[in-house]
């Protein structure tokens, strides 16, 4: 469920409508909806408590919105964070949110990310190769301290969905192979400023099925059985993210309640704590996308383009991903007015032909000065923004009952251009 219904002034975030927000602060913007937010992180931990799950750190991943307004609605109802950058860590910690509910993951930490990791004193760094393990334990002598890791394993398991969001199989680059896990947790254990804590697994994102999670969760399950008979210390299993969201035309995905319950059931009885890495089943549906239509194209031969001032940098995931996202006029024009659906190639004023959302998508009639709204646009569509073509990173804003707040300003040309330097010799 989330907050973006149609009122007496078109479609709105919950009290707000999107035309004000439009109004004010100009198109493209992305809009997001604290009562989704915190609806959606509180529906997850729900669910795990009722099927049994004893406090579980949920570790909502950052890279899904990584704003820190975002990060504090959550950070306050109790989640940590999953990140995977230095940038990131102190996102979270900017949202005070504190270092023993920050999980730190990533293949390529570098040397500096995991002294201020370890510095900011967050709760596991999920390691994801041998080399790595050695990167941290030399930083963590430099420092003196004693780093809390846990080993990513790769499962080997396909999660399905699109090949560039599939991380579980042994060709992906994420994780230790699950054959050398145990070695490496083994030798880290005797290792003076290494500390393993536990295991860790993410085998994918936008996952509609439980059936390679189970099997995933159910290695994992028995890698932890099997530290434990050899006597290491494992206090947590963290089963990392990936559960899908309905995205209109998709299979309906498991809930967090069907979830949870498989969970349950795959780890009953393990005594050890479970984390979780949700990003998307928090973020997508509590964020849309508004656009505002500049040109609607029509060709003697037939296409018709609707232009609309939000491009391919702004929302990459169709471009990227082929993903689908519905698309809603934030005003339905009167049916006598133009009457009915037309079919349109929705595309955004970039140079280049994979600038297209969609094509032939039957849309209620639009004309120029519309706007539309993308929906499900809450995770890794601002957080992937760009500024290709230089154009301005697209504002983001919170909507709170009747309330709103810019919570990233669109940046002005002269913030954009200020950032290059001419050197006096050029
Ligand atoms: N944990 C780890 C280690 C991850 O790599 C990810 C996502 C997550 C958690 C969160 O997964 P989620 O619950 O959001 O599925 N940009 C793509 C999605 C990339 C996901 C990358 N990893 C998209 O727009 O579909």
């Amino acid at each position: 469920m989330n907050h973006f219904e149609y009122g007496p002034e078109g479609l709105a975030c919950e009290g707000v409508p999107l035309a004000r927000v439009a109004a004010q602060v100009g198109t493209p913007v992305y809009v997001y909806s604290r009562a989704t937010l915190e609806r959606h992180y509180t529906v997850f931990r729900a669910a795990l408590e009722l099927a049994g799950i004893v406090d579980p750190l949920i570790a909502y991943a950052v890279k899904a919105n990584s704003n820190v307004a975002v990060l504090k609605v959550l950070g306050d109802l109790g989640a940590g964070a999953d990140t995977v950058s230095e940038g990131e860590v102190r996102r979270a910690l900017a949202a005070g949110i504190p270092g023993e509910r920050i999980v730190f993951s990533g293949v390529g930490k570098k040397r500096g990310e995991i002294a201020f990791a370890l510095q900011a004193g967050v709760a596991e760094i999920n390691v994801e190769s041998e080399p790595e393990l050695n990167l941290i334990a030399a930083v963590a002598a430099e420092l003196g301290v004693k780093a809390k890791v846990a080993f990513r394993v790769n499962p080997d398991v396909a999660a399905g969905g699109h090949a560039k969001i599939a991380t579980g199989k042994s060709e992906n680059k994420f994780g230790v192979s699950f054959a050398e896990a145990a070695r490496l947790y083994a030798n880290a254990s005797n290792h003076a400023h290494l500390e393993p804590i536990g295991v860790a697994c993410h085998i994918g994102s936008q996952i509609t099925d439980l059936t390679p999670m189970r099997q995933a969760f159910s290695k994992m399950r028995g890698l932890v059985e099997q530290l434990l008979a050899e006597g290491l210390h494992v206090e947590r299993l963290d089963l990392g993210g990936g559960l899908g969201v309905p995205y209109f035309n998709m299979p309906e995905p498991p809930s967090p309640a069907e979830f949870a319950a498989m969970v349950a059931e795959v780890t009953q009885g393990l005594p050890v704590k479970l984390a979780f890495e949700p990003g998307r089943v928090i973020a997508a549906n509590a964020g849309v996308l508004v656009s505002e239509v500049i040109h609607v194209h029509e060709r003697p031969e037939g296409k018709r383009f609707l232009v609309i001032d939000a491009a391919m940098n702004d929302l990459i995931r169709p471009a990227m991903y082929d993903a689908f996202h519905d698309i809603r006029p934030l005003v339905p024009r009167a049916k006598t007015e133009q009457g009915g659906e037309t079919t349109y190639d929705v595309v955004g004023p970039i140079c280049e032909t994979g600038d297209t959302f969609t094509r032939d998508r039957a849309l209620p009639s639009l004309a120029a000065g519309d706007r539309v709204a993308f929906m499900s646009a809450g995770a890794y569509g601002a957080a992937m923004a760009s500024e290709y073509n230089t154009r301005p990173l697209v504002p983001e804003v919170l909507v709170d009952g009747d309330r709103f707040a810019v919570i990233r300003e669109r940046p002005s040309y002269e913030d954009m251009l200020s950032r290059d330097v001419v050197p006096d010799w050029v």
